[in-house]
C-alpha cells in the first residue's frame, strides 16, 4: 500500500484566544486540539503524521511528544504554503500528502480516508463546504463545467467572488512529487503578502490535475477554534455528538446538554446517567448501571447494576456487580470493590479491596487496607496508614466488624470473624473470634456539680 504523510499545521499563536498557551494546547473534551487531529491521522495504516510547530514549539512539542512521528520548525509563519513547504524535506517519495490544520480539531477518520481515495497521478482533494455566512474563508471558484479552477481569499476576493458560498476548509489531499514541484512555484504577491497553500488550485489546473472536491459530513469537522467562544461551541457540539451515540448504544441520558465525555466511554445497555456527570480517561460500564447527578468517574471499570448516588467521584478503580456506592463517597485509585459491596456517604477508600457484601456505611477513611468478605465497618473508622514517613496496611478478615469511631494503626491485622468495640485505637492484631475493646473505662461520678458563671 501506498505511503501517508499527513501534515498538521500548528505554527500559529492564536492571537485572539488571549492566552499564554499555544493555541493547539487549548483542549477540548479533555485533550490538545492538536491530540484530536493527531488521533484521527493515527486512524489511517502505514501513516506518518508530521506536525509544523512555529509558535512555542518546545511547549507543544513537549506536550505531544509521543503521539506525532516528527516536529518540524518553522520558526517565521510566513504562510501556509511556506508551513508546508517547511515539511518538505521530510515527505517520503511518491506517497499521498494530507494536509490538516491543528486548531480544526475534529475532522474525521471517514473523511481522511475519502480525501486519501481521490489522490491519483491526475486527481488531487480538496475538502469544501457550503456556509451560510462564508465570510473569511477562501472562496472556491468554479468554471463553466462546475470543475474547481482556483481559491481566492476573503482579502483578494472582488465583491461578486464573496457572494460564493462553497469554502476552503484548507484540508487538501495529494502527491508529494506534486508538492515538490509547485510549492516553490508559490509568490507571496497578495493582500496579505503571505504565502498561500490555495494557490495549489490553480497550479494543479495548469498541470492538468483536476481537483476533486469533498464534503464533511457534518460542518462541525472543519470548524476551526480561533477563540474561546468557538471553542466552547465545539466543545459542546462534540458533546452532543457523543452524547447521541451514547443514547443510540442503549443508555439514557437525563440531559444530554448536561454530559461531558473527556475520553473514551465503553457502556452496556438500559444504563441511566443523570446531569452533570463528568467521564474521564477510559471509563467502562456494565450494564443496568445508575448514575447519580454530579459524579465524577475517571479511568474505572463499573459492573452490572452498580448504582452510583449522588455527588460521588471514582478515579481509576474497579466496582464490582450489584456495589451501592454514595452518595458523597470519595473512591480514590487502586481501590477494588466486590461485588455487592456498600460504600455509603462521606466515605473516602484508597488503594484498598473490599471483598463481597462488605459495607462501609458511613464517614470513614479507609486506605492502603484489605477487607475480606461480608465485613461491617461503623461508622467513623479510620485506618492510621501513615506514620508521617511510611506508609502501612491494615488487613480485615471475612466477617469482622468494626465497632464505630475506631481507629486501626497499621499496620495491624484483624483475623475472621474479629469484632472491634466502638471507640478503640487497635494497635495489636486480633484474633478469629476474638473481641478487642481499647477504649478508656467509663467512670460515673455521682452527684457532680455542674460548674455556675462567675459573678464579676
Ligand atoms: C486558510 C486558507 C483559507 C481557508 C481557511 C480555513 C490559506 C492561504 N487560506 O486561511 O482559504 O478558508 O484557512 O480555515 O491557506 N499556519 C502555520 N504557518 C503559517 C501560517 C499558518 O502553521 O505560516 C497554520 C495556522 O497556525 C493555522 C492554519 O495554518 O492553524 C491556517 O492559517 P491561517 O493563517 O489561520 O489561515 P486562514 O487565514 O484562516
Ligand atoms: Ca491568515
Amino acid at each position: 500500500m501506498q505511503n501517508t504523510d499527513i501534515v498538521i499545521l500548528a505554527a500559529g499563536k492564536g492571537t485572539r484566544m488571549q492566552s499564554t498557551l499555544p493555541k493547539v494546547l487549548h483542549k477540548l473534551a479533555g485533550q490538545p486540539l492538536l491530540n484530536h487531529v493527531i488521533t484521527a491521522a493515527n486512524t489511517v495504516a502505514n501513516a506518518r503524521t508530521l506536525v509544523v510547530t512555529g509558535f512555542a514549539a518546545n511547549q507543544v512539542e513537549k506536550a505531544l511528544g509521543a503521539s506525532a512521528s516528527v516536529f518540524v520548525n518553522q520558526p517565521q509563519q510566513l504562510g501556509t504554503a511556506h508551513a508546508v513547504l517547511s515539511a518538505l524535506p521530510h515527505l517520503r517519495d511518491n506517497a499521498r500528502v494530507l494536509v490538516l490544520y491543528g486548531d480544526v480539531p475534529l475532522i474525521s477518520p471517514r473523511t481522511i480516508q475519502k480525501m486519501l481515495d481521490t489522490v491519483c497521478a491526475d486527481q488531487m482533494g480538496l475538502l469544501t463546504i457550503e456556509l451560510q455566512d462564508p465570510t473569511g474563508y477562501g472562496r472556491i471558484l468554479r468554471d463553466a463545467d462546475n470543475n474547481i479552477e482556483a481559491i481566492i481569499e476573503q482579502k483578494d476576493a472582488s465583491p461578486e467572488q464573496l457572494q460564493i458560498d462553497e469554502i476552503n476548509t484548507g484540508v487538501m489531499a495529494l502527491t508529494s512529487w506534486q508538492l515538490n514541484d509547485w510549492l516553490p512555484q508559490i509568490d507571496n504577491k497578495n493582500a496579505q503578502s503571505e504565502y498561500y497553500l490555495t494557490d495549489l488550485i490553480a497550479i494543479a489546473r495548469d498541470n492538468a490535475v483536476k481537483v476533486k472536491s469533498i464534503k464533511p459530513e457534518s460542518s462541525i469537522e472543519v470548524e476551526g477554534v480561533n477563540s474561546r467562544q468557538q471553542l466552547s461551541q465545539l466543545e459542546r457540539a462534540h458533546q452532543q455528538k457523543m452524547a447521541e451515540a451514547l443514547m443510540e448504544s442503549g443508555t439514557s441520558l437525563a440531559d444530554p446538554q448536561r454530559f461531558d465525555q473527556r475520553g473514551e466511554l465503553i457502556a452496556g445497555t438500559d444504563n441511566f446517567i443523570d446531569i452533570n456527570c463528568i467521564f474521564e480517561g477510559k471509563v467502562t460500564l456494565g450494564s443496568n448501571v445508575n448514575i447519580g447527578p454530579n459524579c465524577i468517574i475517571s479511568d474505572s471499570v463499573l459492573g452490572d447494576g452498580v448504582e452510583v448516588k449522588a455527588n460521588t467521584v471514582i478515579e481509576d478503580a474497579v466496582i464490582g456487580d450489584g456495589v451501592i456506592l454514595g452518595p458523597f463517597a470519595r473512591i480514590r485509585p487502586g481501590t477494588v470493590l466486590a461485588e455487592n459491596s456498600k460504600v455509603g456517604n462521606f466515605v473516602e477508600i484508597k488503594k484498598s479491596t473490599l471483598g463481597k457484601g462488605s459495607k462501609i456505611n458511613h464517614l470513614s477513611y479507609v486506605g492502603d487496607a484489605q477487607l475480606g468478605e461480608n465485613v461491617n465497618i461503623g461508622a467513623g473508622t479510620i485506618t492510621c496508614n501513615y506514620d508521617g514517613a511510611n506508609k502501612y496496611k491494615t488487613q480485615i478478615g471475612d466477617n469482622s466488624f468494626i465497632g464505630s469511631n475506631s481507629t486501626l494503626v497499621a499496620p495491624v491485622t484483624v483475623a475472621e470473624q474479629g469484632f472491634v468495640g466502638a471507640g478503640s485505637t487497635v494497635t495489636k492484631d486480633v484474633e478469629t473470634d476474638t473481641l478487642a475493646v481499647a477504649r478508656a473505662k467509663q467512670r460515673n461520678i455521682k452527684g457532680w456539680q455542674r460548674p455556675s458563671k462567675k459573678k464579676d
